[in-house]
């Protein structure tokens, strides 16, 4: 699976966003230790409060079947048809990849797969499970 193929399911799944209070359509895909691809899109609320980020909806598909090692994600998102915006994972999303993935996680950003970051370049100093060890 290369960055690029992730980022084109990234694509696909943002085709199912549920974004009619924003316009801002997220889409990711989430490649596991096996090689699987969880995709995952933004799902808003009337009550706003209650809206799942697209990063979010992909780890708990596949945390809920029983998967919680990860190698990868890419985003992308935008308000137009096509992904037009840089879309770097919010903060409550970065706290769930520090839940279950090792600082090393890659998180691909970018139209074209240039921006790559490690999770430990976007949340430093994290309190993670090892703090409660
Ligand atoms: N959103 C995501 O799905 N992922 C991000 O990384 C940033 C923001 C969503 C939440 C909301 O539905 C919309 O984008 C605007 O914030």
């Amino acid at each position: 699976m290369t960055e690029h193929e992730l980022l084109e399911m990234a694509k696909t799944a943002r085709k199912s966003a549920y974004a009619p209070y924003s316009g801002f359509k997220v889409g990711a895909a989430l490649l596991d230790q096996q090689g699987r691809v969880w995709t995952g899109c933004n799902i808003e609320c009337a009550t706003y409060g209650a809206t799942n980020c697209a990063e979010r909806t992909a780890f708990f598909k596949a945390v809920s079947d029983g998967v919680r090692d990860f190698a990868a994600i890419a985003v992308v998102g935008g308000r137009g048809d096509e992904p037009d915006a840089v879309c770097t994972p919010c903060g409550i999303c970065r706290q769930v990849m520090a839940e279950f993935c090792e600082p090393d996680f890659r998180i691909i950003c970018g139209e074209d797969a240039e921006l790559q970051y490690t999770l430990e370049e976007l949340l430093p100093k994290s309190f993670s499970p090892k703090n409660l060890a």
